[in-house]
Parts: structure tokens; C-alpha cells; sequence
């Protein structure tokens, strides 16, 4: 019943250079629509009946990552859902020698459920930036669900009317662009929905239906003179330099066609944008054959050239609720993405980072991705030390959110 999510994923691909499907606007993108709205509206009474209270708690035996290093053992505290330097009478929970991480953000997702929500806090994720709301009330909808993640989202994505992404995605005409002049005005409809950042769709320019480069600019100017940043899909390579054409923030996937060189790196590097190079959803593309060896490893070779470059990388995943042998679970894939990202050169502390302090610090979210005073408590206690092996980021322990402990957690 969430089948537009399905639609999403296939329009990722069809957004890339390997595959082009043909769809036409049809009755059945509009009930799509109308099922969106339905999910909404269960998502917002689950919300009424969800309660939480944050209590004080003394976290002790446990080795704080500190966002660069582990710290002898020592104790947390929570008081009031925050971080505190100390809290009276704290109730004590033994970390019993593990680790205590930051919550982790997954920078790429499509949850639009309270159940993706549950699934995400069971795996320690505690923020989700959602990267296109379908429509815009199932975002939120997931806003403010005591106990739950954190969500982010940029209401929809920017598309033309007739472009793949719309097409499939069942846009209403009104919630797509076709010219610069429309901009702002499209920024302004998203901001109204509760958008924190704009989104914008950037197809291989030889789909003659994809935002043309002045649209595009236009969305980057007017995203930005109202403080939003702005993440740009680009799944090959010509779609990437036009969106760095565009002076998008975050660069969104990474091409399976031809890697990131030299001088796509050096804009990046020059613009200051940061990627997100979702590789967990390629292995599942290059498990059900949508791509193949060499694209994964266009993929990878991507994030190796960005990670020699400096360019920061978030960990983010394109979790989605797909039939198989789409489906990329919530929660879970951010696990697979750290490794991913290990696989592809990064060391185990920047595989951290990207899914806390660098996650936090690029979405804007300062209020979180470090264990400290004045942070919000979103913690992940796990055993076993994750510098050593970033598969110990699956040894989860407890979870709290907003200083909550999620009841959920199967324990490993
Ligand atoms: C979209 O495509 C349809 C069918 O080809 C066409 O009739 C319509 O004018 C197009 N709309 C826009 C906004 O280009
Ligand atoms: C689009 O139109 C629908 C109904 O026609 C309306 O409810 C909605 O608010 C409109 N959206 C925007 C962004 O103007
Ligand atoms: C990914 O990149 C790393 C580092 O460059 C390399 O060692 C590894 O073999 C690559 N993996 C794939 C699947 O291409
Ligand atoms: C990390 O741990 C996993 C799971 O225990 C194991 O399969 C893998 O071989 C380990 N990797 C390294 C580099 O030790």
C-alpha cells in the first residue's frame, strides 16, 4: 500500500543513464496521490496517542566517541532530553564498558511511516533528512512524534511537468516548475509546507523533459536568499556538473556512468558542496541488475576521488519501502552505507562522522552529532569499539531520542 515509494525508486533510475522507462500520467498516479494523503492522516492520529517523557539519566562504564577518538570510560548524563554535565538523582543504566555514539542521521531516506520511523530508532538512527515528500502533508506528518526520529525534509522535489521524475512520482501540475520566473514562488509553496531545504531533480540533460540549467540556477538563487540549501539528485555524470553549474549545496547520489574526475572534484572542492553518495542503494541496483560491476565501481570509485579530495561525505542511504528486490530497509541500510563508505577508502572515525557531526553541521542541525552538554540526547550505546571494526555500529544496545529510550531495540 506505500507503492509510491516504489515509483520514487524507479524514477531514480529512470533519472540516470541506464535506464529510461516510458510513463504516462495516468488515473493511477492520482489515487497514488490520494494514498499519500491517507498515509498522512494516519501518521497524524498515531501522533495523538503517542506519549514520552524524558527522565533524568546517568549513563556510566561507557566510551564516549567523541567525534574523533574514544574517550576513557566514563558516564552521560541526560536531564530534561538534553545532555548535561551532571543530573541529581539520575536514574543509573550501566553502560557495561560499551560505546556511546551520537544518534545517527541517515542524510537520504523516504520513510512515511510511523512504523519507517520505529524501524530507523530501533537501529539507532535518530534523524532522517527525507530527501522528497510525496506529497508534501506525509512529511508532515512525520514531524513531532514524541520518541521517535527526527525528520527534515524539503517538501517535493523540483520538476517539470512532464519530466520522469514528476511523471512517475504523480505530481500535481501544480507542484512542478517549468521556468526561472516560477522559482520563487516554488521555494515559497515548499517553505510553506515546513520545507528546512529545497530539492531539486536534475536528469541527464539529454532528457529533453529535465529542468533546464536556468530553472535550476533560479531555484539555487531563490533557496538561498531564503537561508535554505539545496540538494541536487544528479545519478550520472553530466547531470552532476550541471548541478554543480547550479551551485547546489549537497550533490545527491554519485554517477554509475562515469566516475567523479579530476575536474568535477575541483568544483566541489572550490564550490564547497558536499555529497551524498547513497551507495547502499547502488548495491541494491547492482544486485537486482538494474546496474552492473563496472557502474557499482563508478560509484565507489566517486566517493574514493571525493574522500582523497576533502570533500565532505554524509552517510545517507535512499531507504525506502520498495517491493523486492528494491526494497532498501530503514535503519539497518545506514549500517550497510558506513561499511560501504569504509569499502570505498574512508577511514572508520570519517565513516562516524558522516552519519553525526558531519550529517549534523550539513544539514544545519546544531543542536546534535556530538556527545556534549547542551546536545540533544540522541544516543546510540553499542558494544564492541566501532574504530576497530565499523561493523560494531550493529551491536546495538540502547537507544535514546531526545533523552527518550526507545523500548524497541532487539539487542545484538
Ligand atoms: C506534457 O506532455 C503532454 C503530452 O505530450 C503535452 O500535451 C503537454 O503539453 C506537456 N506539458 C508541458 C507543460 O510541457
Ligand atoms: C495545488 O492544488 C491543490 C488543489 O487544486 C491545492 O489543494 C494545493 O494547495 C495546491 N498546491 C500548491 C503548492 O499551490
Ligand atoms: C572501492 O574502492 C576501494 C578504494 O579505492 C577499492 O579498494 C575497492 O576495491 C573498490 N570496490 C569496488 C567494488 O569497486
Ligand atoms: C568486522 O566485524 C564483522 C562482523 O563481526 C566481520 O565479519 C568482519 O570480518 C570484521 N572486519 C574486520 C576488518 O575485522
Amino acid at each position: 500500500m506505500f507503492s509510491f515509494f516504489a515509483i520514487f525508486l524507479s524514477a531514480l533510475l529512470a533519472g540516470s543513464a541506464y535506464s529510461c522507462p516510458h510513463v504516462e500520467h495516468s488515473g493511477a498516479t492520482r489515487r497514488l496521490y490520494q494514498e499519500g494523503l491517507e498515509i498522512a492522516r494516519m501518521n497524524n492520529i498515531r501522533r495523538q496517542t503517542t506519549s514520552a517523557a524524558a527522565k533524568s539519566i546517568a549513563i556510566t562504564n561507557v566510551r564516549v566517541f567523541d567525534g574523533d577518538k574514544l574517550l576513557p570510560l566514563g558516564s552521560v548524563y541526560i536531564a530534561g532530553g538534553f545532555i548535561a554535565p551532571y543530573a541529581e538523582g539520575a536514574e543509573v543504566v550501566d553502560g557495561n564498558g560499551g560505546v556511546l555514539l551520537s544518534g545517527l542521521i541517515d542524510a537520504h531516506a523516504h520513510p512515511s511511516s510511523v512504523a519507517h520511523l520505529e524501524a530507523f530508532a530501533s537501529n539507532g538512527v535518530t534523524t532522517a533528512i527525507v530527501a522528497s515528500c510525496f506529497p508534501a502533508a506525509v512529511c508532515k506528518s512525520l514531524l513531532n512524534h514524541a520518541g521517535l526520529p527526527d525528520v527534515r525534509f524539503p517538501g517535493v522535489s523540483a520538476n517539470t511537468p512532464n519530466s520522469s521524475h514528476a511523471l512517475l512520482l504523480g505530481l500535481q501540475l501544480n507542484e512542478t516548475i517549468t521556468s526561472a520566473s516560477q522559482a520563487p514562488a516554488f521555494v515559497a509553496d515548499q517553505l510553506a509546507t515546513g520545507a528546512t531545504f529545497i530539492k531539486l531533480i536534475a536528469e541527464h540533460p539529454d532528457s529533453a523533459t529535465t529542468l533546464d540549467q536556468a530553472t535550476m540556477n533560479a531555484l539555487v538563487t531563490s533557496a538561498h536568499a531564503n537561508q535554505l540549501r539545496v540538494a541536487g539528485h544528479a545519478a550520472d555524470y553530466a547531470a552532476v556538473h550541471r548541478t554543480l553549474t547550479a551551485h547546489v549545496d549537497q550533490a545527491h547520489h554519485v554517477p554509475t556512468d562515469i566516475p567523479l574526475d579530476a575536474p568535477l572534484i575541483s568544483r566541489f572542492v572550490s564550490q564547497g558542496t558536499i555529497s551524498v553518495p547513497t551507495l547502499s542503494i547502488f548495491t541494491t541496483f547492482l544486485a537486482a541488475g538494474q546496474i552492473d560491476e563496472a557502474g557499482y565501481a563508478a560509484a565507489n570509485t566517486s566517493v574514493t576521488r571525493l574522500r582523497a579530495a576533502g570533500v565532505p561525505i554524509l552517510a545517507g542511504t535512499d531507504s525506502n519501502d520498495l517491493p523486492a528486490p528494491f526494497t532498501l530497509p530503514f535503519g539497518s541500510s545506514l549500517h550497510t552505507e558506513l561499511e560501504l563508505l569504509v569499502q570505498a577508502g574512508l577511514s572508520t572515525v570519517e565513516a562516524l562522522r558522516s552519519a553525526t557531526v558531519l550529517a549534523a553541521h550539513h544539514n544545519l542541525l546544531f543542536d546534535r552529532g556530538v556527545v556534549a552538554p547542551g546536545m540533544r540526547a540522541d544516543l546510540l550505546l553499542i558494544s564492541g569499539d566501532p574504530i576497530a571494526n565499523i561493523s560494531a555500529t550493529r551491536n546495538i544496545q540502547r537507544v535514546w531520542i531526545a533523552g527518550v529510550e526507545y523500548a524497541g531495540v532487539e539487542t545484538s
